[in-house]
């Protein structure tokens, strides 16, 4: 996966750029470059491996003002190797194409093999130099360099965002998209942009324009023609009124503990959208177009930590809306069949919005006419945009590539849908107003877990010497210690798995031993005394313990006490328990928090 910013205008166009590849570096790359042009002459791939920093040296003599074609580019591998030569542009054989993609072409590698039989030469292992010379091929027997794209369009499969330019045709770029997010944008200076992701470009354009699936744009000085399936179309401009992107992280050591530290505001963020607790109701215009009347089954779909999060409430769905439901993560229900009728709501849940296993899902359910709803954070992204309708979660921007403020958000939003559905469904009055009331005191127990932060870390230090670790859980927990446990993975570097604690006696109790400790999600719920003789069996074999609840556990080795409330407020708790228990293991064990190893934010290739 890779992140294009391009830029093209008068200012000075290598500090933008380099400012774009900051701004994207949160998502989670290996490899960075700028390609800068002056003529068709004098043009430079100035190309570097690891950080963005790494770059910044090596364009000093590049920093002139008459170089009026700039591209910056991340990658993060999937065809070929971290190097040099697999970094981006890549230049068709004949030198007169320079292609940047962001995306995994399915198709490659048989069209490199017929490439390789007319004597095509490759100097990288990428699918993206496979296009650059596919584009060579192909304009031999086409007229203009749009037709050749339009050819191009017909011979790859998904999924791409691309930038192509001509050495015959120096003023046009020309851009496709198929599943890989990209936008143009400019601004009343006649500055122009592409990016794969608006947070570049805050701050920098006005207005902008969302390429669609099929999309095929030609940007000249001034103007620009946007074809869908050969014919000319239009698409909204939007006006970019973000704010300028708040990249600091203020007094904190990492975004990550910055944006675990923001969870409490945002609750309180999402509230005022969406709840009155003075007459004790939710917004409901904000879940309009549910059809609730008619929904007798929900099934909620995404990836990662978005998945956890719909995976939890489709608890609530079937408690208190009485809708039976279920979770699918999206690469795998892709290859399933939906069942589908009029009844049935699929939930899609991605802070992204881009991410192209839920993409795929969405799209074969909206070609089966399924109903749609989407839980998104990025506004206008691309799920946001094709659900029927849907809530956003009003997160702010999250930097952290491992999601932490988004899965709050998600979670309350799910939790507020699954209360305004139950209402309407027959729940009872002092069950809601019981969980009314509970929201409103959520943020000050979430400040409570993190006040504990430096007793967390005292818990950590005593952790850190294992390796291998069960994060336990009975109902509810199940997906809250899937969670701790994947950002505990996926920061720490160290094998967790989230168990049953009713199972482990099934066969995984051997592995449980004075090397192997336990998390466990023990809040007091009516499956506390239940949990309790599991807590024994794990005691009785001498493995370590670290409860994670409201009731002291007198014989647990370590506890995170989280303030007692009830069922459906406790993983709120518990989650942020568990995110401030990764933090500090990783965080002593010295990982570079902020630019966790082999993950990307937002993930748009399958
Ligand atoms: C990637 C990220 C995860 C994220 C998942 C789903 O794997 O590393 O942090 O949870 O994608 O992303 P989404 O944007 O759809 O929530």
């Amino acid at each position: 996966m890779c992140w294009i910013f391009w830029y093209r205008g008068k200012n000075d166009a290598v500090k933008i750029l380099l400012h774009g590849l900051e701004r994207l570096e949160y998502r989670g790359y290996d490899s960075a470059w700028v390609f800068v042009k002056k003529q068709s002459w004098d043009k430079s791939r100035i190309r570097a491996v690891g950080k963005v920093s790494a770059l910044n040296w090596k364009v000093t003599d590049f920093l002139d003002a008459w170089y009026t074609q700039w591209i910056a580019h991340t990658r993060r591998a999937t065809h070929g190797g971290v190097t040099e030569q697999n970094t981006h542009p890549h230049i068709s054989n004949d030198g007169n194409r320079t292609i940047v993609h962001n995306g995994i072409v399915e198709n490659y590698a048989s069209i490199k093999k017929d490439l390789i039989k007319k004597w095509y030469r490759f100097d990288s292992e990428t699918d993206t130099e496979v296009v650059a010379n596919l584009l060579e091929e192909i304009h031999k027997d086409s007229k203009s360099m749009l037709e050749t794209t339009q050819e191009l369009q017909k011979q790859i499969r998904w999924a791409y965002a691309l930038l192509i330019m001509h050495e015959g045709t120096p003023d046009t770029m020309i851009a496709l998209r198929l599943w890989s997010p990209l936008v143009y944008a400019y601004n009343s200076e006649g500055e122009q942009y592409f990016s794969s992701d608006t947070q570049a470009l805050s701050g920098y354009a006005d207005k902008m324009i969302y390429l669609e699936d099929g999309d095929l744009i030609k940007v000249q000085w001034n103007d620009y023609t946007i074809l869908s399936n050969g014919d000319v179309t239009k698409r909204d401009i939007e006006t970019f009124d973000q704010k300028i992107l708040e990249a600091s992280k203020g007094e904190y050591k990492h975004f990550m503990l910055k944006e675990i530290y923001e969870q409490p505001a945002i609750i309180k963020r999402i509230y005022k959208w969406r709840v009155s607790f003075e007459n004790n109701s939710l917004h409901a215009d904000a879940f309009h177009g549910m059809g609730n009347e008619s929904i007798k089954q929900i099934t909620t779909v995404a990836c990662g930590t978005a998945n956890n999060a719909g995976w939890l409430w489709t608890y609530r769905f079937e408690t208190l809306s009485k809708i039976p439901s279920h979770n699918e993560i999206a690469s795998e229900y892709e290859n399933k069949p939906f069942f589908l009728d009029e009844s049935k709501l699929h939930i899609f849940v991605s802070q992204s919005g881009e991410t192209a296993d839920s993409l795929e899902v969405l799209k074969m359910l909206k070609e089966q006419g399924g109903k749609s709803f989407g839980v998104v954070n990025v506004v206008g992204s691309s799920i946001a945009r094709m659900t029927d309708s849907g809530l956003y979660l009003r997160a702010g921007t999250e930097i952290w590539v491992a999601s932490t403020k988004a899965f709050m958000a998600q979670s309350m939003c799910l939790l507020l849908v699954s209360l305004f559905l139950g209402k309407r469904r027959g729940m009872r009055l002092s069950k809601y107003q019981q969980i009314m009331r509970e929201l409103e005191h959520l943020p000050s127990y979430i400040e409570t877990v993190l006040d504990q932060t430096d007793h967390i870390r005292s818990i950590a230090m005593d952790l850190m010497q294992y390796k291998n670790f069960f994060f336990l859980w009975r109902g509810y927990q199940y997906p809250i210690a899937a969670e701790s446990s994947l950002k505990f993975k996926e920061i720490t570097y160290l094998h967790s798995e989230a168990y049953g604690a009713g199972e482990l006696k099934h066969g995984s109790l051997a592995l449980i031993s004075e090397e192997m400790p336990t998390i466990f999600n023990l809040p007091n719920d009516e499956m506390f005394e239940q949990n309790l003789s599991n807590f024994q069996e794990i005691r009785a074999r001498k493995g370590k313990i670290c409860v994670i609840g409201d009731k002291r556990v007198e014989e647990a080795d370590r506890q995170i006490t989280i303030p007692e409330t009830i069922d459906e407020i406790y993983p709120f708790l518990t989650a942020v328990a568990g995110q401030l228990l990764a933090y500090h293991v990783a965080d002593l064990l010295g990982n570079d928090i902020d630019k966790p190893r082999n993950l990307a934010k937002s993930v748009t290739v399958k």
